[in-house]
């Protein structure tokens, strides 16, 4: 087996370059090797191929639980805060249960409980900003998703408990972010305290004290059962494998810590992203608003959802910069051939979401932010693949662009803003994920009113 070319440089070297710029190390390598190219990041771990060709994607994810498996022990470096019972630490015929069990909340009519709860949340985030003052637009889309995200989990996003839970998940993840708290999760060896240097033992403190909030809501939901609630932890509580047994207290935090943390950063990163391109691009406002505004006052979300422009517009956002920039890794199952490579099993591929948004022969002038490429063309399931693929394909794909649209549409609709500066904003590594590489400020320069189409006309 000839593996695909790639970086002769030592895997330490590949690892530093990895952990501080993971999509100029891609797009290096495949500028120098090609669309498929091999990654060493680890001396005794196996080399993992890169691939952005859409064929190859479709071949992997189209046949990732028969030629290809996704096993959730390469997860490894999610598993300090996710745990091992996470559904993207278990492997096999483990994770297609879990994840049978996890989709139905982020689906159909339930769906449509969460609306609401997203135009709330976000009417009164922004209600706290005042005219003239500039605020970090990042933090106000975090702290949108975490509540909303902690209403779908717990039925409940007020009250000491979960204020607690949100301000210790906040800064989890807050540190969690910076490149050397990312480089410990890559070298385990360095999970431990270095004599006054004890930012791994600071950072597992945070995350047991978001644990024991986590496990009192457990303990009180246990004592206090009410077969009324429709919430994520309320479900999974009434679960029974097919033993009969249900799920531990330790697999519940899991699988809550998980939903939590997958839930809001990824699609507060997106929502910052996105209003920093709407506002950047006032073409790309004033499309969006006229849009908007067609729709009068208190439109109805599934009406919102269907907007043309407003979804190329978020489609755009997740393709140009997306969050995920890598899908997880699968692994060849039996000898096959792979854009005429000859892989055994064994190999690791990862798809490269990155590359493939950033390929010309797709999306011409790939580093432009064209929403109307979206309105031009329809794109493959592995063209365009925010949201990965197959057996592991993102569980709240829906809910996300639900709340991106939702929340956009309310701040849209309510206030005017303006970036405090237009410089370029460009992505960089966001601890496993990515993000904007500086703050984006933003400012309120006036409240909105949408006028509704139907009043104006009677009163004429
Ligand atoms: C804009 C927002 C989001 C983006 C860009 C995103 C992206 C992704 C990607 C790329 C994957 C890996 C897919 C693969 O390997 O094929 C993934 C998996 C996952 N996502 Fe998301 N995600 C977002 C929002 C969410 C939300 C809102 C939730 C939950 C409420 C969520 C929960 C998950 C879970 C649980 C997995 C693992 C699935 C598994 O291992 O089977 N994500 N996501």
């Amino acid at each position: 087996m000839k593996l695909p070319n790639g970086p002769q440089i030592p895997a330490v070297l590949q690892m530093v370059r990895w952990i501080s710029n993971p999509m100029s190390f891609m797009e290096a390598c495949a500028k120098r090797y090609g669309e498929t190219f091999t990654m060493r990041l680890e001396k005794n771990s196996p080399p993992l191929v890169i691939v952005s060709n859409p064929e190859a994607l479709q071949q992997i994810l189209t046949n990732d639980t028969k030629e290809f498996e996704a096993p959730g022990d390469l997860n490894g470096v999610f598993e300090s805060l996710l745990g091992k019972h996470s559904v993207i630490t278990i492997s096999g015929a483990e994770h297609q249960r879990q994840r049978q069990l996890l989709m139905p909340p982020f689906h159909g009519e339930r769906m449509r409980n969460y609306s609401q709860v997203i135009n709330d949340v976000t009417q009164k985030v922004i209600s706290q900003y005042q005219i003239g003052k500039p605020f970090n637009i990042r933090s106000a889309t975090q702290a949108i998703t975490l509540r909303v995200i902690m209403q779908a989990v717990f039925g409940l996003h007020e009250g000491t408990r979960a204020e607690k839970l949100q301000q210790f998940l906040g800064e989890v993840l807050e540190k969690g972010s910076s490149r050397l708290l990312v480089a410990l999760l890559y070298f385990p060896v360095l999970q431990r305290d270095f004599g006054p240097i004890n930012f791994w033992g600071k950072q597992m403190r945070r995350q047991q004290e978001s644990d024991e909030l986590i496990y009192e809501e457990i303990r009180e939901r246990r004592e206090q059962a009410d077969s009324s609630r429709t919430d994520i932890l309320s479900l999974l509580m009434a679960a029974t494998d097919e033993a009969g047994e249900p799920m531990t207290d330790e697999e519940l935090r899991d699988e809550l810590m998980t939903l939590l943390v997958a839930g809001h950063e990824t699609t507060a990163t997106a929502l910052a992203w996105a209003l920093y391109w709407i506002h950047k691009l006032p073409s790309v406002r004033q499309k969006l608003l006229e849009e908007l505004d067609s729709l009068g006052d208190n439109p109805d979300p599934s009406i919102i959802f269907k907007l043309p422009y407003l979804n190329a517009v978020c489609s755009e956002t997740l393709r140009i910069y997306p969050v995920g920039i890598i899908t997880f890794p699968r692994v060849v199952r039996t000898p096959l051939s792979l854009s005429g490579y000859e892989l055994e099993p064994g190999t690791v591929v990862l798809g490269s979401i990155y590359l493939t948004h950033h390929r010309e022969d797709i999306y011409p002038e790939p580093k432009q932010f064209k929403p109307e490429r979206f309105l031009e063309r329809q794109f493959s399931a592995y063209e365009y693949l925010p949201f990965g693929g197959g057996a592991r394909r993102c569980i709240g794909l829906a809910f996300a662009q639900l709340e991106m649209k939702l929340a956009i549409a309310k701040i849209l609709s309510s206030l005017e803003l303006q970036l405090v500066d237009n410089g370029e904003v460009r992505p960089k590594r966001r601890g496993l994920v990515t993000g904007p590489d500086r703050p984006i400020e933003m400012v309120v320069t006036s409240q909105r009113q949408v006028k509704s189409p139907i009043l104006q006309t009677t009163t004429v």
